[in-house]
């Protein structure tokens, strides 16, 4: 006789991920379930987590937002075409470098050898740490490194980070190899400009970050623009969900909300309206024939129905 499993869904929180859920509302970052698992697990298997999803959501925000829940040092590397591994890991320090020669040329340290010498200019004191050598060099509270839109990279520079995400260590050819005393929290961001090889998807947890149903943008309007009166938050935030069925070419995110609650706030408003909403277009699109599409549906008398509080 087949036995059956009664499974209980969704599955009860174990208390570790309901309280750093807590914990990241409390630093105004509101986590869904599926967050505060991912951030949970990447710790507790010390891989790398490597977020995606589209513009304004919150991607790099959950970085800021967990250094500073822990009282960590935040360390952030910002990806873009052309970067290359000496920007983001390390360089000599050349006019030290220049300067050290001079003075030795002066003093009488200048009789010390040849090889000696070398070997001084070329030591920690005249490196230039980089966001990646800072990471793996830090002590004390382990920092979280985030490697913000790592899609801007060329594939060159995800081919070498990933060696860097394996090991935790890096080999200076002058000083030798140095490795991490204690792995930093790794937080990858990407809104997909480019697909990133399996090889670096393997290496990391992943996380896929939507845009947020009606009960978070709330959640996130309440925490992040207290100033916004209960009607026009509900009305901006279920604005903002019907904006998002429209087929716009950019669809705006949460920093679009955010921006737009503080823009009416900033007006007066304590509820939305139609005369309000065309004036205030720049808040939330930008782009010229979104807007425009958006004026052609208010123009149909669309307005009521999409400021229509749902809840
Ligand atoms: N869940 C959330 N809780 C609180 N604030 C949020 C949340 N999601 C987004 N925000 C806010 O929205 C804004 C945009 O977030 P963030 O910069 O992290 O977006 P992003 O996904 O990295 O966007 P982009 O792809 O454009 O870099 C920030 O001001 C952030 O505080
Ligand atoms: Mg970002």
């Amino acid at each position: 006789m087949a036995a059956f499993v009664m499974l209980r869904y969704p599955p009860p929180m174990i208390p570790e991920i309901a309280a750093l859920q807590a914990l990241l509302e409390q630093a105004a970052y509101v986590a869904d379930r599926s967050v505060a698992t991912a951030l949970f697990l990447a710790d507790a298997l010390e891989r790398p987590l490597l977020v995606e999803g589209p513009p304004g959501v919150g991607k790099t925000e959950i970085a800021k937002v967990l250094a500073r829940t822990r009282n960590a040092d935040l360390i952030r590397l910002q990806c873009y075409e052309g970067l290359d591994a000496s920007t983001a890991l390390y360089e000599w320090n050349y006019p030290k470098q220049l300067l050290r020669i001079k003075l030795d040329e002066r003093a009488s340290s200048a009789q010390s050898p040849l090889e000696q010498r070398e070997a001084e200019i070329f030591s920690e004191p005249f490196l230039l740490k980089r966001p990646l050598l800072q990471a793996i060099t830090h002590t004390g509270t382990p920092p979280v490194l985030l490697i913000d839109e790592v899609d801007r990279s060329d594939e060159e520079f995800e081919a070498f980070l990933l060696e860097l995400l394996s090991d935790f260590q890096v080999t200076i050819p002058e000083i030798g190899t140095i490795r991490a005393t204690a792995r930093p929290t790794v937080v990858l961001t990407s809104n997909r400009t480019r697909e990133l090889s399996d090889a670096l998807r393997r290496r990391c947890l992943y996380l896929w970050i939507d845009y947020p149903t009606l009960e978070k943008e709330l959640s996130i309007v309440r925490i992040k623009a207290p100033g916004a009166g209960d009607l026009l938050t509900r009305q901006v935030v279920a604005f903002m969900q019907s904006l998002r069925t429209l087929s716009l070419s950019r669809l705006p995110g949460v920093s679009e909300t955010l921006d737009w609650a503080a823009a009416l706030v900033a007006l007066g408003s304590d509820s939305l309206d139609e005369a309000t909403v065309r004036e205030t277009i720049g808040c939330f699109l930008k782009d010229r024939s979104d807007a425009e599409q958006l004026r052609r549906v208010l123009d149909s008398g669309g307005f009521e129905a999409m400021a229509a509080i749902l809840t």
